[in-house]
């Protein structure tokens, strides 16, 4: 089945101690090879107990991880060779220089001295810090921080970097920057794992998202998918000058007709149809043409990601 599924999470539950519900109550998905998965959920849904049981941070109360096939409780020595994680808070040595941070780490996971520094030092400019490498992280800015644990993730070459709401806490530039190497690092056969509250951010990445809520995926799909379990999907805007009596205009074509007037003679007309008129644009185009209306502008209204989201999980606070 899960062909070329590089981590698999079948029939996860953890049960911290002390009672209480479960943090993760039964969660499988598959991630396949050279996709960025995205993992979306409120606060305290279950996103990093579920992180950590594929790193192998925490251990399971049932259910199993494979990461290319093994399984990470009875071989984590094998399995963190091929995962790497980037935590949400910093955990470099501040004390040490860029450079060193990179090259204990390569260490620790055996690669020889020459070659740690040149991997490092590759790794160090393909995250944008070619020259500040002997710099200690004591002078780092968040941003860069954020890089160089980037940076340390990849040296030892991981099949899934997995990473813990990367970009929270960016400029604009080290955001773009960020997204930006993602792709690349897909791009050069790296399979990613991310967690975001930033609903754009998972958009714009991820080629399928699971949100998860309360311990348990309510939602699996591409962002496309998702956005097509709104409710009002098949929606458009226009608008348009001159028009008299615009909700007349368009009364025929959908069955929900919202119009909105500037009060200096322009509309914003929106049209949610019934799914039965495939070309409801060129329709409304021919309907203006007939009418005295001109039309100013006309896009399809779209639900964003964080609509699904919260269509999905609801408003209350976590
Ligand atoms: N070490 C722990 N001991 C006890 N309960 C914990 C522990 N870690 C997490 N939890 C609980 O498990 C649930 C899931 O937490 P988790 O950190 O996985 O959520 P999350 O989805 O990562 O949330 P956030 O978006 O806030 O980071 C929460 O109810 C949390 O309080
Ligand atoms: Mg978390």
């Amino acid at each position: 089945m899960n062909g070329d599924a590089v981590v698999q999470v079948e029939g996860l539950h953890k049960r911290y101690g002390g009672g209480g519900p479960e943090a993760v109550a039964g969660v499988d998905f598959a991630i396949q090879r050279r996709e960025i998965f995205g993992l979306l959920g409120p606060n305290g849904a279950g996103k990093t107990t579920t992180i950590g049981a594929i790193t192998t941070r925490i251990r399971p109360s049932a259910g199993r991880v494979l990461v290319d096939g093994i399984d990470v409780a009875s071989d984590p020595v094998a399995a963190k060779l091929r995962i790497a994680v980037v935590p949400q808070l910093s955990n470099l040595d501040r004390s040490l220089t860029a450079l060193e941070n990179l090259t204990f780490h390569a260490a620790y996971f055996g690669a020889r001295r020459r070659e740690r520094r040149e991997r490092a030092r590759e790794m160090l400019q393909l995250l944008g810090l070619g020259g500040r490498e002997s710099e200690r992280v004591n002078n780092y800015s968040g941003g860069m921080a954020q890089r160089l644990m980037i940076a340390r993730a990849l040296m030892h070459d991981p099949h899934v970097l997995i990473l813990d709401e990367p970009t929270t806490g960016l400029d604009p530039q080290s955001r773009l920057f960020l997204w930006d190497k993602m792709l690349e690092l897909r791009e050069r056969g790296t399979t990613l794992m991310l967690t975001t509250h930033d609903m754009v951010e998972a958009d714009r990445l991820c080629d399928r998202i699971a949100i998860i809520d309360h311990g348990k995926v309510i939602a699996l799909d591409t962002p496309r998918g998702l956005r097509r379990l709104l409710p009002a999907e098949q929606g458009l805007q226009l608008t348009v000058e001159r028009a008299a009596d615009p909700a007349a205009v368009f009364a025929e074509l959908a069955e929900r007709v919202e119009t909105e007037s500037d009060g200096e003679g322009r509309w914003t007309v929106r049209l949610y149809g019934d799914g039965d008129r495939p070309d409801l644009a060129g329709e409304v185009v021919e309907a203006i043409r007939r009418s005295d209306a001109e039309l100013v502008d006309l896009r399809r209204i779209e639900g964003s990601l964080e609509d699904v989201f919260v269509h999905l999980t609801g408003r209350e606070l976590r």
